[in-house]
Parts: C-alpha cells; structure tokens; sequence
C-alpha cells in the first residue's frame, strides 16, 4: 500500500538524526590521528591489498603457493584437478579373463591387473577412458588379406567391449559415471565420481565403414586411434612393416573429416609418423595421442618423435594437442630402468618441446604387461605429481598435465564439431572402394 511505503523510508537507519550524530563525532576523532599513525594505516592498507590482490592472481592463474612437503603439495594439486587417464585396458582384461561376464569378477575386492575402484580411490583417478580394444587380426592368428576386407568381425568384437564398458560403469555407477563431453567429466569429478569415456584403439575395429565411426559415437565413444598394430583401410601403422599409404590412405583423409565433424577426437598414439604428421596438420579440431611417450627420451617407434612434437601448440602453423604419456617400460626406458623418475623425463621432455599445456598421462594399465618401479598400478599417481613437484613444476602446470590439457583439447573438437555442424555439412556417404558388397548387384538384391 502506498501509506506503508512512506512511512517505510524513515526506517531507513543511516537517516535517523542519532546516527548522524554519531558519525559526527567519529569523523573530529578520525581527524585527530597523527601523521605517523596515519602512515602506519596506510602501509598496513597496502600489505593487506597487494595480500587479497595477489592470492586472487594466484588462485585465477593457479599459481597459489603449494606446501612445501611434496607430498602435501601433490595431494592439493590432485584434489583439485585428479587424473584423467588417456588410455586403460579394463575392457579386454574382462574379455580375456573372465568372457566378459562382469559377475565373474569384483572391482571393488582382489583384482588381478593394475585397476580395481579401492587403488583407483588411492590414486585420485578422476577419469579415464575405457578403451574398447580389439586386436589386429594378424596378431590373433587370422589373415584380414591384402585389402583388409577379411574381418569385419572385428566390428562385433568392439561391440563386445563397449557392451562391457557400459555394463560395468553401471554395475559400479556408485563410483564410475558415464561421460560424453568435457563438461560431462566436469560435472562427474564435481560429483566426486570417476568420469567415464570410452576410446576406440584402432580403425580396423571400423571395418572399413565410415558409417560404423557414426554408430559408435551414438554409443559413447568419443576417440579412435587411427591404427593399432596394423595397417588399415584409413592408414598406416607405426613398425617395421613397409608403408602401405605412404600415411593416410584417400579415406583415411574422409575419416578424419568426418571425426572432426561429428566431434570424435582423432588419436595418433600407434600411427606412423607420416600418419600422425599428416593426420596432425589436417585434423582442424585438436588431436590427441592417447598413450605414448617421447621418441627422444627413449627410442621407440610408439614414441612421438621431436619433429612432430614441435608441430604442436598454438603459434602459426601449429595444432593443439596433448600428447599423454605411456607407462609401458619398453617405452620409458631401457630394460630394468623403467621407474618414476623416467616417466617423469618423458613428461619434462614433451614439456619442453611441445609445452606444458601439451602434456598428459595415459598409462596403459592393463594392457601392459609390466610396469615402471614405484607406478605399478592406478594408486601410485601421486607420486609422479611428487617427482614433477620436485622439479619444479607449478600447481596450475601440474593440473593442466592431469587434466586440464585433455580437457581443453576436448573443448576445441567440441567446438570445431559444432561450427562445421552449422554449416549445415553432410555426413559423409564414402564407401571404401575395395568393398565387394557396395554398390549393389543384383544378386545381392
Ligand atoms: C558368470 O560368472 C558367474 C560367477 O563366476 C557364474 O556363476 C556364471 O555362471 C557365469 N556366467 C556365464 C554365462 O558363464
Ligand atoms: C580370411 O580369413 C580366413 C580365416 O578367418 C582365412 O582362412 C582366409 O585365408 C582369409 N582370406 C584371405 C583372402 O586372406
Ligand atoms: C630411477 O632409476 C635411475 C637409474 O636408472 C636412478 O638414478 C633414479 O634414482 C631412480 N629414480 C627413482 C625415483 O627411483
Ligand atoms: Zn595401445
């Protein structure tokens, strides 16, 4: 009412002649201050708001004073930014162990492997991708034929894997939550659950189909390695193997256009390097490699070598990425010499060349047979954020190379997906032109 309204503003405190007064007086005692204590205030003042000012700036640029006891230091740096892990083998240790019948095995008691939810707790893992690996066809004993037609049964077989991904995300959906984007993972590690992403290892588990890269996004995933150990009808593999593409084969160039358009990221980890340096340049959303370490620290054809490296970044003629790094000794250093402080020098190594925002973890655990003195498995993270905290490696570094680089990068493709989505351009209806059974014949009808 409009009577309660005027009468409201004389309730209004600050205009009441009592505090007037009091203000009065307050300011003659104010006036009465001394020079010196005047300066003393002042300087007081200052301190305090170059404090605020400063740990605002530290906090935005995550560059606030870490404990000085490393281990304290690696505990708040993983606490605010946990593991993100590029590449876990889960999946086929279920399909090779137990015929992926999840009740056959426990993930919360006594796991064989390097993975099981206790050690994942222990190791501040807040996410990784399940990776729905398949073998090469060679490696498991059968002939694919010169034009990679002869196993398409690879496609069911990754079917199997996604299958059991899913199965035990939600068997275990107290502790794993499905994720199919960065704010996914965002919101999952909010939540104090393990983000859960699934990656594709190789595109022979396509069989030669663009059109099975679409149906597995609807399922989920959300990266595929161009190759595995073998060539395939996209591309060729790292190895010894004579080249088959010279790189990318012409579908191999459809592939990556389509990944880009559809906003499934491209996975450079087992490629060749003429591969991962085309694959790299072409790719207009950022790439990944998913488990690898650096060439230069030891030599190894999964390794990514220093020229390559230094095509990533920012700058001019540069592309993002994140090159996260393998645990797989073989890869880390010469025999017996696999240990923390050697995964810490590839980390360091890709760093310097690439840059700390290029740098990631994707350990391989349970794919590889042995692992690294003091990273034997999922719980001992902490201590490789405890050997780079040593080094010198800062907090808002050390958050970027748990997860914070991977997610960006996840960013970008999401967001190269959605502008070439606006351009309203089509899915791509390419056929490998080796098929027997596309186009049509008759016979067929
Ligand atoms: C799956 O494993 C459980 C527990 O070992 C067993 O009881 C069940 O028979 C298995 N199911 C199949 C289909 O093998
Ligand atoms: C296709 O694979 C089968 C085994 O699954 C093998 O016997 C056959 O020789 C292969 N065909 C070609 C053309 O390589
Ligand atoms: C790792 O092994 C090297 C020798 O290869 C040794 O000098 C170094 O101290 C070891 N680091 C750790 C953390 O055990
Ligand atoms: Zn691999």
């Amino acid at each position: 009412m409009p009577a309660e309204r005027s009468n409201g503003s004389e309730q209004i405190p600050l205009l009441h002649e009592e505090d007037l007064k009091g203000t009065k007086t307050e300011q003659s005692r104010w006036r009465r201050r001394s020079w010196s204590e005047w300066l003393i205030l002042c300087t007081l003042c200052t301190v305090g708001i170059f404090a605020v000012v400063h740990d605002l700036w530290s906090r935005l640029h995550g560059n606030a004073t870490l404990p000085a006891d490393p281990k304290k230091a690696a505990k708040q740096i993983l606490s605010a930014s946990p593991v993100i892990d590029g590449h876990i083998d889960l999946p086929i240790l279920v399909r090779a162990r137990f015929a992926n019948n999840a009740s056959a095995f426990d993930l919360n008691g006594d796991v064989v492997g390097h993975v099981d939810i206790p050690r994942l707790k222990a190791g501040k893992v807040g996410g990784f991708f399940w990776s729905a690996y398949v073998s090469c066809a060679d490696w498991a004993g059968y002939d694919e034929g010169a034009d990679f037609l002869n196993s398409t049964w690879r496609v069911r077989d990754t079917l199997e894997q996604i299958d059991i991904s899913h199965v035990l995300i939600s068997k275990y959906s107290d502790t794993f939550q499905p994720a199919l984007n960065s704010k996914d993972v965002k919101k999952a590690i909010k939540k104090g659950k393990i983000a859960s992403l699934i990656g594709v290892e190789g595109a022979h588990q396509i069989g030669n189909s663009i059109a099975v890269l679409r149906q597995y996004y609807t399922l989920g995933v959300r990266y595929i390695t161009l190759t595995h150990t073998c060539h395939n009808a996209f591309a060729d593999s790292c190895g010894t193997l004579p080249e088959k593409w010279g790189g990318l084969s012409p579908l191999g160039y459809s592939l990556i256009e389509e990944m880009n358009r559809i906003g499934m990221l491209v996975d450079l980890s087992h490629t060749s390097d003429n591969t991962a340096r085309q694959a790299l340049t072409y790719s207009k959303a950022p790439v990944i490699w998913s488990h690898s370490s650096a060439r230069a620290v030891h030599e190894h054809e999964r390794n990514v070598p220093d020229d390559i490296l230094a095509l990533i970044g920012t700058g001019k003629g540069k592309k993002d990425a994140v090159v996260m790094v393998n645990f797989a000794p073989d890869f880390v250093a010469d025999p017996g010499k696999a240990n923390v402080s050697a995964v810490a020098d590839h980390v360091d190594h890709i760093a310097a060349i690439a840059g700390k925002k290029h740098v990631g973890l994707g350990s391989d655990f349970d794919g590889i047979g042995s692992t690294p003195v003091g990273l034997e498995d999922v719980s001992k993270y902490p201590d490789l954020i405890v050997e780079l905290v040593k080094r010198g490696w800062k907090r808002h570094e050390l958050e970027g190379l748990t997860g914070k680089n991977l997610l960006r990068v996840m960013e970008g493709a999401e967001r190269v997906a959605k502008e070439i989505q606006a351009t309203g351009a089509e899915p791509s209806y390419e056929i490998y032109d080796k098929r027997t059974d596309l186009p049509m014949r008759g016979r067929d009808l």
